[in-house]
C-alpha cells in the first residue's frame, strides 16, 4: 500500500521569520502523524531552521534542488552533502521552473538524480508537459522522454528512493488544475511505463504525487484516483491553515 505524500514546494518565497512560523505551526498540526508522509521544501537559507522547527515531529525535510559534484569551485551551488549535512531527506529535481527559466535539460537533472541517490537522499523527480505540448497531442511523449533521461541509468532498486510528481506546466501557479481525469490518465502512462521500463513491483510501490494548483478544496478529490499518491503544493503550502487542509485531505482519503 502506498503512503499518500503531502509535499510543500515553498520555491522563492517566505523569510526567515515566516519560514520558521509556518514549519512550527505545521508540526503541530502533523506532530507524530504516520498514516501519511508530510515534506517540507523551504528555500535553502532556511533549511536548518525549517529543521529545528519540526524535530519531534514526523515531518521530513526536503531542498528544492542541488549541484551533481560533491565538492570545489562551484559558486553558488549546493551539493548533495550539504544538503544532508542540513537534515533534508528529499531533494526536489527537475521542477518544470529549474527546466523552462533555469534552462536545465534532462542530461543535467539526470546527473542530479544519480549523485543524489548514489548518497542516499531521495529524489522527487518532477515531469510535466506545456500547454502547447497538451494541445498537440505530445502529453504522454514528453512525459516518456523527461522519464527516460530523469532516470538514466537508474535500477529499480535506486527507485525505491524516488517519488515522481506529475505538474503539468500550465496548470502551475494558474488556479487550472488538471482535471481528476486528466490527472489520473497521466499518472497511469507514468505507472505504465514504470512497469514496462523496471517491473511490476516497483511501478506498485511507487508514489506518484500530482502538482498544480493544489488547493484543500481540490485535493480529496485528486489524492482518491488509483494512481494519485499525494501532491506537491506550491502556492497552498504556504499558509499554515490551506496547507494543513491539503494535509486533512490525505489522512482522511488514506484511512478511507
Ligand atoms: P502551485 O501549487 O502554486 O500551482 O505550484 C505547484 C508546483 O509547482 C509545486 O512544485
Amino acid at each position: 500500500m502506498r503512503k499518500l505524500v503531502a509535499a510543500g514546494n515553498w520555491k522563492m518565497n517566505t523569510d526567515l521569520k515566516s519560514a520558521a512560523a509556518l514549519a512550527e505551526a505545521l508540526a503541530q498540526k502533523v506532530q507524530q502523524e504516520s498514516s501519511i508522509e508530510v515534506v517540507l521544501c523551504p528555500p535553502f537559507p532556511y533549511l536548518t531552521t525549517v529543521k529545528e522547527k519540526i524535530s519531534g515531529s514526523s515531518i521530513k525535510l526536503g531542498a528544492q534542488n542541488c549541484y551533481h559534484e560533491a565538492e570545489g569551485a562551484f559558486t553558488g551551488e549546493t551539493s548533495v552533502g550539504m544538503l544532508q549535512d542540513t537534515g533534508c531527506d528529499w531533494v526536489i529535481l527537475g521542477h518544470s521552473e529549474r527546466r523552462h527559466v533555469m534552462g536545465e535539460t534532462d542530461e543535467d537533472i539526470n546527473k542530479k538524480v544519480v549523485a543524489a541517490l548514489d548518497k542516499g537522499l531521495g529524489v522527487i523527480l518532477c515531469v510535466g508537459e506545456l500547454l502547447e505540448e497538451r494541445q498537440a497531442d505530445k502529453t504522454n511523449d514528453v512525459l516518456e522522454t523527461q522519464m527516460k533521461g530523469g532516470l538514466q541509468g537508474i535500477s529499480a532498486e535506486g527507485l525505491k528512493n524516488v517519488i515522481i510528481a506529475y505538474e503539468p506546466v500550465w496548470a502551475i501557479g494558474t488556479g487550472v488544475t488538471a482535471t481528476t481525469e486528466e490527472a489520473e490518465s497521466a499518472h497511469d502512462f507514468l505507472r505504465k511505463w514504470l512497469s514496462t521500463n523496471y517491473n511490476a513491483d516497483a511501478a506498485e510501490s511507487m508514489q506518484i504525487l500530482y502538482g498544480g494548483s493544489v488547493k484543500p478544496d481540490n485535493a480529496a478529490d485528486l489524492m482518491s484516483q488509483p494512481n494519485v499518491d499525494g501532491a506537491l503544493v506550491g502556492g497552498a503550502s504556504l499558509k499554515a491553515d490551506s496547507f494543513g487542509g491539503i494535509i486533512d485531505a490525505a489522512i482522511q482519503v488514506s484511512k478511507g
